[in-house]
């Protein structure tokens, strides 16, 4: 038998190519060596996106943006979160073997209690419960589908560490394996996609390259990614510049090695760079683009992958509720 591998993302914002090559490439390597389950997180982002209209396009989109990349619904169980109710049941039986102070410890709480203090607010304001307790929530949408492995960026690692323990306190107190113990994956080389200014490209710092932007637009953001003065003439290190660092995620080895060349020769400005850049993720993007645009054009038909996706997840959530409903003596 396979082993499981299962992620999920959030549709909060439209994807990126820090998205694609940190989680959506990475994760659809690993469905031709595992039975991969992969789903839209959309009561995660809920927290977040209280506008109906909004939070119905991300979702579509993310869910389109999956399938773009190259995920066969037919080899892998496809879903949103919202479809399958057992999530929220599973989230309230691994809510009793959660200590509290455990949540008090999650990166993103203690973020947002960060920024409270330096700013002079109540430590929890705007904090709602759903992000409070967002790690269990995470825990049960892979505890709940039997996961081996979670690939996921760097900075989900501590929610799967949480998920561990939690599953851990479940199945220490009723002495049996009722829940797997999840691992986290991740791909090393791939770790951190640098965004227009340098830092990791993520929505919240608004240094994104849409994953599915037109050409133009494309282009565009790339010829904004922020240089350094130096001057045209001077030889220049490949590794600290984040256009080289971009361009090695879309390049051939070959390609690689010849730009990583014309940075150390000199005589090379940014500009010609930026236009080897585009030219390079325009090739690769492109084809994702065109599928992209023709999912989103079929909602209906978009619709139906997913409800088919749910029907498949469905029965092996509810075994796994089962399993604890038993355990735990809830099942008379
Ligand atoms: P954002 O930082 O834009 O809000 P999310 O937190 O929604 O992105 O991330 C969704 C997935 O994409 C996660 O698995 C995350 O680790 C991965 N990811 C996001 N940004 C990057 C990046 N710059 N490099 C690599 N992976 C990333
Ligand atoms: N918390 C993850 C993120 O912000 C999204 C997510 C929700 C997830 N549930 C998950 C990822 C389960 C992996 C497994 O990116």
């Amino acid at each position: 038998m396979k082993k499981i591998s299962l992620t999920g993302i959030k549709p909060t914002g439209e994807l990126h190519i820090g998205n694609y090559f940190g989680a959506i490439k990475p994760a659809l390597e690993l469905a031709s060596s595992y039975d991969a389950r992969y789903f839209i997180a959309d009561y995660h982002a809920l927290n977040t996106i209280k506008d109906p209209t909004e939070l119905s396009s991300l979702i579509r989109g993310v869910a389109a943006g999956w399938l773009a990349a190259g995920l066969d619904p037919e080899k892998v169980i496809f879903y949103r979160q919202s479809s399958i109710p057992e999530t929220f049941e599973l989230s309230t039986q691994l809510a009793a073997f959660t200590p509290k102070g455990l949540m008090n410890r999650a990166h993103a709480y203690k973020a947002a209690v960060q920024e409270n203090g330096e700013k002079g607010n109540d430590p929890d304001a705007g904090v709602n419960m759903g992000l409070y307790t967002y790690p269990v929530l995470m825990a049960a949408d892979i505890i709940l589908f039997d996961s081996d492995v979670v690939p996921v960026g760097s900075d989900q690692v501590q929610h799967i560490e949480m998920a561990q323990d939690i599953a851990g306190a479940v199945n220490y107190n009723y002495k049996q394996e009722v829940l797997k113990i999840p691992q986290a994956v991740i791909q090393q080389n791939v770790a951190v996609v640098p965004g227009l200014d340098g830092r990791k490209m993520s929505k919240s710092y608004g240094n994104t390259i849409p994953l599915f932007s037109p050409e133009k637009q494309l282009r565009k953001l790339i010829m904004r990614i922020v240089t350094n003065s130096q001057p045209l003439e001077e030889p220049k290190e490949p590794e600290q510049s984040q256009i080289y660092l971009l361009y090695k995620l879309f390049a051939t080895a070959e390609e690689q090695a010849s730009l990583a060349a014309r940075y150390r020769a000199g005589g090379m400005g940014w500009g010609e760079a930026k236009e080897e850049l585009f030219r390079a993720a325009n090739r690769e993007l492109s084809p994702l683009r065109e599928r992209y645009e023709a999912i989103m054009a079929d909602p209906v038909g978009l619709d139906r992958i997913l409800a088919e996706g749910a029907a498949k997840a469905r029965p092996i959530a509810a075994a796994t509720v089962k399993r604890f409903r038993k355990a735990s003596g809830i099942d008379l």
